[in-house]
């Protein structure tokens, strides 16, 4: 169907960094198919698991166990400091749905009836079904899909006294990403992030972070929340977690989670043993190579390399989840189509900001050579 706006090259084979077209042509991969492939393409430990699970075990129904899934499970509960549970989704919007779905009986359970409300962020991004898309602030995406599901509203981003005001005793809980990835790379304030737990407390609210894009390690942290020292209720995450295997998770506090009976929720895929072996490679994987400080790290040469660019005003993110805001009058579209014929993949995440989320096993060399093709077509395009 022509859901997308999709640009003329077609990619056949990925190998770390690089991306391989139809004719041949090699491309330095800075956007991961959005923030998905972490450890490159074709890692081969990952390709290994891959393969031994589908010769082994793909699939089983969530009636009953699999070997898999509880592993992944705890590691996910770890690295989220534990007391929690885990639904396995197949998506970033699915994860959502779950966590939107329990948030709503948890509500309803402690505080009555009316206490299904969610508010969200202007400019967020959390999905393409109508659920997600209702949480979603983006009134320009929402409008040819009306009605929408309701029980969502939207304040302004950052804007604590917008977030109090909306906070009633029908508002089960607040949802947001650490870093607007979709909206222009806009990471919240740790201060402020502090000051949305605090509220939430007050007014019995559960804390949503919506980790889709930012989780397992690529701001510099495990979790985007880690920036500024809070805990949520619930997390959610896909994208990174299967490193190109479709799967997503939803972690809830322990006492969030049982709000969930059996017979709740549930989906077919979800947690099945080959996407779970894949995800459970990647943590152990991310986990030996200390991927959160590699992201952090190469996040500052990239940053300090991008900002001595003529024709970039700022650089914003944190880690490797960047986007450079171009000077006046460049259209980033026109820049991010050039780069690709150069040979690198970048987004325009804005019309005028292209969003970079390379690899977290991106090397220095790759930054440099991936920087001097942006500072060629910065050049050329302002000649
Ligand atoms: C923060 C965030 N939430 C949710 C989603 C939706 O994820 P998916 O496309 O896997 O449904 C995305 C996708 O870009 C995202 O960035």
């Amino acid at each position: 169907m022509q859901t997308y706006g999709r640009l003329p090259v077609a990619f056949v084979r990925g190998d770390g960094t690089h991306l391989y077209d139809s004719a041949g042509k090699s491309y330095l991969d800075f956007l991961t198919g959005l923030a998905v492939t972490s450890l490159g393409h074709a890692h081969p430990e990952v390709a290994d698991a891959i393969a031994d699970q589908a010769r082994t075990l793909l699939h089983v129904s969530n009636l009953y166990y699999n070997d898999v899934q509880p592993k992944l499970g705890a590691r996910l509960d770890a690295l989220l400091g534990g007391g929690g549970r885990v639904f396995f989704a197949n998506s970033g919007a699915e994860a959502n749905e779950c966590a939107i779905k329990l948030a709503r009986r948890y509500g309803q359970l402690h505080g009555g009836p009316d206490r299904f409300h969610v508010v969200s962020a202007y400019g967020s991004f959390h999905g393409r079904t109508l659920t997600t898309l209702a949480a979603t602030g983006q009134p320009q995406k929402q409008e040819t899909f009306q009605p929408l599901p309701t029980g969502f509203r939207q304040v302004l981003f950052e804007d604590i006294d917008a977030l109090a005001a909306a906070l009633d005793d029908r508002v089960a809980a607040v949802m947001l990403e650490p870093v607007q990835g979709e909206g222009g790379v806009n990471p919240a304030p740790p201060e402020y992030l502090r000051a949305v737990r605090q509220l939430c407390d007050e007014r019995e609210a559960l804390l949503i972070m919506d980790e889709v894009q930012t989780g397992l390690g690529r701001t510099g942290e495990w979790f985007g929340f880690e920036h500024a020292g809070i805990r949520p209720d619930i997390v959610t995450m896909a994208k990174a977690l299967g490193n190109g295997v479709p799967i997503g998770a939803c972690w809830a506090r322990v006492d969030v989670a049982e709000a969930f009976r059996p017979g709740d929720h549930a989906t077919t895929f979800g947690g099945q043993p080959l996407a779970a072996r894949a995800a459970l490679t990647v943590l152990e994987i991310m986990e030996r190579e200390d991927i959160p400080r590699r992201a952090a790290r190469a996040g500052e040469q990239l940053t300090e390399a991008l900002q001595k660019v003529p024709g970039v005003d700022e650089v914003r993110g944190l880690g490797l989840l960047l986007a450079a805001e171009l000077a006046p009058g460049i259209d980033a579209k026109d820049v991010a189509q050039r780069c690709m014929e150069d040979g690198l993949i970048v987004n325009a995440v804005t019309g005028s900001a292209l969003r970079f989320a390379p690899p977290l096993l991106v090397s220095p060399a790759e930054i440099d050579e991936a920087v001097a093709i942006l500072a060629g077509v910065l050049a050329e395009v302002q000649s």
